[in-house]
């Protein structure tokens, strides 16, 4: 068969790609080289792009990497794929161009900024944000971590809720938030937190934002100053991470062992500003942080005015034993701000949040909050309010955690099954993904790698981490995935490790 143009293309860019410090997933790197050339005009409005199949093929790459590229690309409009007759450029993005038919492969549009490398354009915190493209969110291979089941979401009664508000349409629902966040939410979110998570909060104490990464954002901005320091976990959240760089806060990372955050003796003479934590599910290891440890780390907040910034990212996602209360709710001396996100309860594009902070703090928050980040979305946070009210939360999280909590089990029964010995799981019934330890020596980056060659999107547990001592593993998610696939990809995965394990320990002995 001869390679198709856009084949040719991607196979160059491909070939010159340089891999930097973090590994790009190949499908990314096939979903860049197409919107590259989408942009630069190589590819234009109504080309035609091959099938995944084709490409795919032309390639030398599976079709799922292919898929998730495509997929990737239709769902931020830069193609449109219509069951049966393929997937072309979309009609919008080349506006002043009329020209439709064969690729143009040679001759680029160039104009004299296009020549100027991108590094030139940035500053320097611009530059250290982008040296670490995050990994794109939309997945299609299994046990991608981070993600849950949207099928079982109710959309019907979701629709009909918005619906109800977008046909009185309100004026005052049309503007924006000014006070924190719509009323009814904040009273409904201030129910729901002091009864299944034991949080000290007032409705008023409630501020609604677009994600935990605003959220973080907000904190940062008005608690801290460039320079100060943030204890930030080791491993951590690299999307707080991002936050904290971004607004030229110093970063010290702090050991999490099997209690939690683990600051050592002596840290206290260079006390943080902020402290960054997630107590009920460690991100990404599992760990519940234990009492001693909560009480330690308040008293030192206490002690030196510093902020605990406690995410509380998948508390409702307990499997087996009581909940877990929050570490707000042990704090007496109002150091303390919770957050919580809808986006693993609802779903991630929902973009919505909160905060609950001491009551010194509502007001400079609502003035940080409408100055900064101008939040609106008053029509959803009011279908929300409802769908809390009337149950359909409640119930929905039951469902979940039902669903969840058995594909947890027959992950980790598969893993187990298959790995024996070998399998070194991370503790405690919670989340929606789980740690699959390995040993020290080996190389989890390239482990992960191989993985995602055969369709098994697992990230390495090294790749958290921001300091050494660093821990190998494999971060696996079970949520979003059927219940029959998840015990399928937990021994195939198993499989793929028991033969990358056995021949590593026969190349040492
Ligand atoms: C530790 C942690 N916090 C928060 C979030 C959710 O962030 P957001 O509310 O911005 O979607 C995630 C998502 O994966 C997470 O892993």
């Amino acid at each position: 068969m001869a390679v198709a143009p856009i084949a040719e293309l991607i196979a160059r860019d491909l070939a010159n790609f340089v891999e930097g410090k973090n590994k790009i997933p190949l499908h990314r790197r096939v979903y860049n080289s197409v919107r590259t050339a989408i942009l630069s005009q190589q590819l234009r409005a109504k080309d035609r792009l091959p099938s995944t199949r084709d490409l795919a093929h032309d390639l030398g790459l599976s079709r799922n990497t292919v898929m998730a590229a495509f997929q990737q690309l239709i769902a931020e409009g830069y193609v449109d794929a219509s069951i049966g007759s393929g997937t072309y450029v979309a009609q919008a993005l080349a506006c002043n161009n009329k020209r439709s038919g064969q690729l143009r492969l040679t001759k680029k549009i160039t104009s004299p900024k296009e020549k100027i490398s991108p590094e030139t354009l940035l500053s320097y915190r611009g530059k250290l944000l982008t040296a670490q493209a995050a990994e794109a969110f939309f997945e299609v291979q299994p046990l991608q971590p981070a993600r849950t089941d949207f099928s079982i979401f109710p959309f019907k009664v979701w629709q009909r809720l918005q619906n109800k508000y977008w046909r009185a349409a309100e004026s005052a629902l049309l503007d924006y938030s000014s006070a924190g966040g719509y009323a009814p939410l904040t009273l409904a979110i201030a129910d729901y937190l002091r009864v299944s998570r034991s949080v000290n909060v007032l409705p008023e104490q409630v501020m609604i934002t677009a994600g935990t990464q605003q959220s973080i954002d907000l904190c940062a901005r008005l608690l801290a100053d460039s320079g100060d320091t943030v204890w930030i976990e080791n491993p951590c959240y690299w999307a707080a991470r991002k936050v904290f760089d971004a607004n030229g806060l110093k970063l010290k990372a702090i050991r999490v062992d099997a209690e939690g955050l683990s600051p050592e003796a002596g840290s206290m003479t260079n006390p943080p500003k902020l402290v960054y934590v997630t107590p009920s599910h460690q991100y990404p290891t599992g760990v519940v942080m234990s009492l001693a440890r909560r009480r330690k780390l308040l008293e030192i907040a206490a002690q030196t005015d510093s902020w605990v910034l406690e995410d509380d990212y998948d508390a409702e996602f307990r499997y087996a034993g009581r909940p877990l209360a929050s570490l707000q709710g042990l704090d007496t001396h109002e150091r303390t701000i919770y957050m919580g996100t809808f986006s693993k309860v609802m779903y991630p594009g929902l973009r919505l949040a909160y905060m609950v902070v001491p009551v010194a703090l509502i007001e400079p928050f609502r003035c940080g909050l409408y100055d900064l980040q101008r939040p609106g979305q008053l029509m959803t946070q009011a279908a929300l309010a409802d769908f809390i009210s009337a149950g359909y939360f409640a119930n929905h999280l039951r469902k979940q955690r039902l669903l969840y909590g058995t594909r947890r089990k027959l992950l980790s029964n598969a893993l187990t099954s298959v790995l024996g010995p070998l399998c070194v799981l991370s503790p405690n019934e919670t989340g929606i993904h789980l740690v699959l330890y390995l040993p020290d020596t080996v190389d989890d980056v390239a482990i992960a790698q191989y993985c995602a060659q055969e369709s098994l999107s697992v990230r390495a547990l090294s790749s958290y981490y921001i300091a050494p001592p660093i821990r190998k593993g494999l971060v696996i998610g079970y949520a979003y995935m059927s219940t029959d696939s998840v015990a399928l990809g937990g021994r195939r995965l198993a499989h793929l490790l028991l033969k990358i394990l056995q021949n590593q320990l026969e190349t040492v002995s």
